[in-house]
């Protein structure tokens, strides 16, 4: 098969795993599928979603270099989009249903609840990697590109504290994602280290 097809398939495979869970979740909800708690299911289902593909963003580039599968860098940018795709979902359905499209309860919730301040953080700089991900914007931004998309470390950490804050009480499962997050930022230990050193 020829790299250009690998890559067409894969992506066809993205599109279909990342979009059927959302159609399958409001067939779900529309149809008393979600238990007790609807709204809580679908917050919960896309802010998980939006972590679980952020941290399979930060996976691709390891598995390229260490199964040797250059390739993969090429659905990266798709991969992150699809985190932020999932981010603004989990946003929509808190606003949407959980503060009843009243906006204005949206600030203060900001400010009551510091776990939404942390996970509105990580979401404005998600947007801000989203909109500079074209290739004709990184061109244009040179040297300032990576520095922004270094950013992609802080946020992952700002989402698992969102997470780990944002539960009552069961807090294994979150203490695992911080530990899957460690794990993948030891593959960048050096460049973290010089990002460290140099101030970003
Ligand atoms: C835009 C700002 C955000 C708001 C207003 C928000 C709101 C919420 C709310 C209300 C919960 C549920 C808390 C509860 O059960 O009481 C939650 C949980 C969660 N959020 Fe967010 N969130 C935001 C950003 C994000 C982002 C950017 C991500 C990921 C990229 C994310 C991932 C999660 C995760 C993983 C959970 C835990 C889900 C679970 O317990 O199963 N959130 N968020």
């Amino acid at each position: 098969m020829t790299p250009a097809r690998r890559i067409f398939l894969l992506k066809v495979v993205i599109h279909l795993g990342a979009l059927f869970p959302l159609v399958w979740l409001y067939y779900q909800a529309f149809h008393d599928g979600l238990g007790a708690d609807p709204v809580k299911a679908v917050i919960h289902f896309s802010g998980k979603g939006a972590l679980n593909i952020l941290l399979l963003t930060l996976c691709i580039s390891p598995v390229a270099k260490i199964f040797r599968l250059g390739y993969l860098i090429n659905v990266r940018r798709l991969v992150g989009l699809y985190a932020f795709f999932y981010a603004c979902v989990h946003l929509a359905n808190f606003i949407l249903f959980d503060l009843q499209n009243d906006f204005s309860l949206l600030l203060s919730e900001i400010l009551k609840r510091p776990y939404i301040m942390v996970g509105m953080l990580a979401l404005i700089l998600l947007l801000a990697l989203a909109v500079t991900s074209p290739m004709n914007v990184r061109r244009k931004m040179g040297r300032n590109w990576q520095r922004l998309h270094n950013s992609i470390y802080l946020i992952v950490l700002l989402v698992c504290t969102h997470y780990i804050w944002s539960v009552k009480s069961d807090i294994i499962e979150p203490i695992i994602y911080f530990g899957i997050t460690f794990f993948l930022l030891f593959f960048r230990k050096d460049k973290l280290f010089r990002l460290v050193k140099n101030r970003f």
